[in-house]
């Protein structure tokens, strides 16, 4: 019998394995100089969770699990927003405030496999909980930036594109969309670049737009508003809302990232919990979908049952990223643990010798290997270090071993030398 992974989902085999410790390490460094503590919840939740407020498309997705028939039904995480709503919600008097978590869950959804979108993926989560001053939001957008530069990503390659749902609900307004309308209207905006254009029309004429609106409506929502000059913005908008992108862009500039950001209308996200800011970053051509997606989300906690609590955040999915790298020439050649040492018997008498001096290295914290081949011919045994990509190789002989030296030759510039056993650690570190 043979059997495939699943539609969607990948293996992890040792170059897969090595990047997504790579990518992951780089997520917690970025969390963690920013302030933000690591948590974790289950994989699976009561399936209602997902139902509070996250939107028909993600419930939609959502893979089902029971331990057998009659019994109660979970749902696999397909985000983890909700999971974080209701850890907070929990407990959420005695959390020190602001709360600043982030995670690196792998979520699941039941999406059509294809270029930039799988069944099971890692997302880098970061929430900031507990402030509603734009300074939140500026610094979970720093965060974001923080963690492309990071990785060589810049300005060139990336940007993070700013809206507000509240001003684009003020335009649908002055459009004449009806107050009941103003969902369906963000979730037609949001799949705007998914469907064909005569489809896209049709749904806003459904929505009470006549032709001529259309056509300003996709004007507005085409172009963009530099950072640091929000008065542009205003200038052809206005509304209440437009005071809480002023304050943000004073906080972006003020972070240093205004050349990272644009306003863009066109953004209005698909889950249904967003209040506020949200934004999303995309690669600069618009060739991929979107990297990361957050926004404000001020009334989730209270939904789970807990206190008042605004909150901002996003999250950052491996895999569009991972793409993005690779199109710019930005993925590390090797991102695989570095092997210190490889140890190999020059002789058959010095091969007593080689498991000693290899326990020693590893008990000393090096990244050890040795060759498992019966040749004692030194070339060979110099290339097999070279494809395991060795710092240095240790040429176990056994007159030098006696002596107390032992060969080691540094792999990077070809060098070989004859040291003192007892030193044999302290050169390797170096
Ligand atoms: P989201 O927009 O659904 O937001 O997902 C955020 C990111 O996760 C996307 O931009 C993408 O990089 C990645 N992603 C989503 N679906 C897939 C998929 N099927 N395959 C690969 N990558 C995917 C959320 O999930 C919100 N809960 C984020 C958030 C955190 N908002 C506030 N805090």
């Amino acid at each position: 019998m043979k059997f495939q992974a699943p539609k969607g989902t990948r293996d992890y085999y040792p170059p897969e394995m090595a990047w997504r410790r790579y990518l992951e390490a780089a997520w917690r460094r970025v969390s963690i100089r920013n302030g933000f503590e690591e948590v974790e919840g289950p994989i699976f939740e009561d399936i209602e969770l997902y139902k509070v407020k996250s939107g028909d498309e993600i419930v939609s997705q959502v893979f089902h699990v029971s331990r057998q028939e009659g019994e109660s039904v979970f749902g696999l995480r397909p985000e983890f927003t909700p999971t974080l709503a209701r850890m907070v919600a929990a407990k959420a008097n005695a959390l020190p405030k602001p709360i600043k978590w982030f995670c690196m869950p792998n979520l699941c959804r039941g999406e059509r496999p294809q270029r930039g979108r799988l069944r099971e993926f890692l997302q880098w989560n970061i929430d900031l909980l507990g402030l509603d001053t734009p300074l939140a939001d500026a610094e979970t957008i720093f965060t974001l930036v923080d963690l492309m530069r990071e990785l060589g990503l810049t300005p060139q390659h990336v940007k993070i594109k700013i809206s507000h749902r509240e001003t684009v609900r003020t335009i649908l307004t002055m459009l004449g969309v009806p107050e009941d309308r103003i969902i369906d209207a963000f979730n037609l905006l949001d799949r705007r670049d998914k469907m064909e254009t005569n489809q896209y029309n049709a749904k806003w004429l459904e929505l009470g737009l006549d032709e001529h609106k259309i056509e300003r409506f996709d004007q507005m929502c085409r172009r963009t508003y530099p950072v640091g000059d929000v008065a542009h913005l205003e200038r052809s908008i206005g509304g209440e809302s437009i005071a809480d992108l002023e304050a943000l862009d004073r906080e972006l500039t003020r972070f240093g990232i205004a050349d990272w950001c644009e306003y863009d209308l066109g953004i209005v996200r698909g889950l249904a919990y967003y209040t506020g800011t949200v934004y999303e970053a995309h690669e600069i051509s618009g060739a991929e979908r979107a990297i990361a997606g957050g926004g404000r989300y001020d009334k989730l906690i209270e939904l789970m049952g807990g206190p008042a609590m605004p909150a901002v955040g996003f999250g950052m999915g491996d895999v569009v990223l991972s793409l993005v790298l690779a199109d710019k020439g930005l993925l590390p050649d090797n991102v695989s643990p570095p092997v210190d040492a490889f140890v190999f018997p020059a002789d058959d008498d010095a091969r007593d010798n080689v498991c000693r001096i290899v326990t020693d290295l590893r008990t000393a914290g090096l990244h050890t290997r040795m060759t498992y081949k019966t040749t004692t011919n030194v070339g060979k045994l110099l290339k097999e270090a070279a494809q395991h990509a060795a710092r240095y190789a240790v040429i176990v002989e056994t007159p030098t071993t006696s002596a107390g030296n032992i060969a080691v030759k540094n792999l990077t510039n070809g060098n070989q030398s004859e040291i003192p056993l007892a030193e044999l650690v302290d050169h390797l570190r170096h």
